[in-house]
């Protein structure tokens, strides 16, 4: 069935239009995501929906319509949801016709399901990473009665290209080229909350481009949790950097992003193509995960030490203003303080612009969980702090580089503190707050770095 279906929509606005009646005003909804940009862009696509339902978009969790868009790459993701389903529970206390949803990464997970069933009962929806495309059906069941509706798929090949999607921002969009993971990376649960890696046909993936330029977008990024392999086992697919190249070509996009690489897929090709490229921005995520050899292997990430260190300095020599940066994992189990030596080793010899540092978490069902010599909580979080230290110091010092030069920056928000400036993204991923106002957001303007303050600048714009 195709959820583009109009029916369905008719039915659910009948149903909305309805509730408004009973509450005396039109009913709201909230999506709220946790995780990354993967989520980001899905919740894009929930709220697409809910609007077209009728419902009033709000960010409150109060809302008379609330879905909790989850996250389970770490456990402290779990737990913040069953806080907020505590909190979403007092809410339909007092307002009995709210309805409560969740959906995502978390759902794919059986026990986390029991446990909703046996303690969450006021939850009336639960679906998972897969079936997405349906949740306009469910959203139908959902106000037709109070019940728990659950509908999990264990794996998903559809793609659904039609759905409605509501942008957070006018200006930037993600954009999916693939879903799921293949690689196993031997503590992660994405491959088993995600499923198996799928691209997205390429012209559909342009043809979206297009359409977002058209409507004015000027930065795309391009989202799967390792786009080095994309176009593997589409039938006539084209490579990542074909794929960037054909992205280039449309007029209306300026810039174009891209998250996340593994290392072991990176090609030469892909380091030529964004160095000639005017429009794909100098930034570069490369998860290390951890500096050890054996701790990479035990991983399974299919890199060593030196094989890391030396693609990340041959990109260096090729694109010299490249930002790198990285995520890493502290506590895997097994870990030295000598293995983590390591993992500082190629911080300073990278010298990272930045990096998303994370202690281990335990997932249920990956191999890593099973592994006997788990860390110590007390041995990780001393540990992490040097790494944070070492990642921090590298921070600043790459910062300071730029200091005085000028860049362009796309202007995204009015500052938060400060209503006299606004913030920009360089195309490194840095940002920048300099004086301006609500007319220049979308805009990519010339920016004079002319203080930097560890992780961002003070700038102001020069013709
Ligand atoms: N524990 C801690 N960090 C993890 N990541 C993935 N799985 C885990 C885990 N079990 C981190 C990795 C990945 C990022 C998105 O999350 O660093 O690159
Ligand atoms: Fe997880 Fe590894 Fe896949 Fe990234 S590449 S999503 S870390 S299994």
């Amino acid at each position: 069935m195709s959820v583009d279906n109009n029916d369905i929509y008719n039915k659910a606005q009948e149903l909305v239009k309805a509730f408004g009646e009973k509450l005396g005003r039109v009913p709201t909804a909230a999506v709220i995501t946790f995780g990354c940009q993967m989520n980001a862009r899905d919740s894009e696509k929930l709220i697409g929906i809910l609007r077209k339902a009728g419902f009033c978009i709000i960010e409150e969790e109060s809302a008379d319509f609330v879905l909790y868009n989850t996250c389970t790459v770490r456990d402290n993701a779990n737990q913040k949801v069953y806080g907020h389903l505590g909190i979403a529970g007092g809410f339909k206390k007092k307002n009995p016709n709210m309805r409560i949803g969740l959906c995502g990464c978390m759902m794919q997970e059986p026990t986390v399901i029991e446990k909703i069933k046996s303690s969450y009962k006021f939850v009336n929806l639960i679906f998972g990473t897969h079936n997405i495309h349906r949740f306009p059906e469910y959203l139908v069941s959902c106000l037709e009665q109070d019940d728990m509706i659950i509908d999990i798929w264990k794996e998903g090949n559809e793609i659904e290209e039609n759905l409605p999607v509501e942008r957070k921002y006018s200006f930037k969009s993600g954009v999916n080229i693939m879903f799921g993971c293949n690689n196993f990376c031997s503590y992660c649960i994405v491959p088993y909350v995600r499923g198996r890696e799928r691209s997205r046909d390429a012209r559909e993936i342009i043809r979206e481009c297009e359409r977002l330029a058209d409507e004015g977008v000027v930065e795309v990024m391009l989202l799967g949790q390792n786009v080095n392999s994309y176009g593997k086992g589409l039938e006539n697919g084209i490579s990542f950097p074909e794929l960037l190249k054909e992205i280039e070509k449309i007029e209306g996009i300026k810039r174009i992003r891209f998250m996340t690489s593994h290392p072991k897929d990176l090609s030469e090709e892909l380091i030529q193509v964004m160095k000639e490229s005017k429009k794909i921005c100098k930034h570069l995520h490369l998860p290390l995960q951890s500096g050890s050899s054996k701790l990479l292997k035990r991983m399974n990430r299919c890199y060593d030490k030196e094989q890391y260190v030396a693609l990340a300095k041959h990109i260096r020599e090729e694109i010299p203003d490249i930002a790198l940066t990285t995520d890493i994992i502290v506590g895997f189990p097994g870990e030295t303080p000598e293995d983590v030596d390591d993992t500082i080793d190629v911080i300073n010899s990278v010298e990272y612009d930045n990096a998303f540092t994370f202690i281990y978490s335990k997932r249920t069902g990956t191999p890593a969980a099973a592994y006997e010599d788990q860390v110590p909580e007390a041995e990780s979080h001393k540990q992490f702090n040097r790494v944070l230290e070492a990642v921090q110091q590298m921070a600043r010092k790459r910062a300071g580089i730029y200091e005085g030069q000028t860049m362009e920056a796309l202007i995204e928000e009015m500052n938060e503190n400060d209503p006299t400036l606004v913030s920009g993204r360089l195309s490194n991923n840095m940002i920048v707050h300099l004086p301006g106002d609500a007319s220049l957001i979308g805009s990519i303007v010339n920016v004079k770095l002319n203080e930097c303050k560890g992780f961002y600048y003070l700038g102001e714009r020069v013709e």
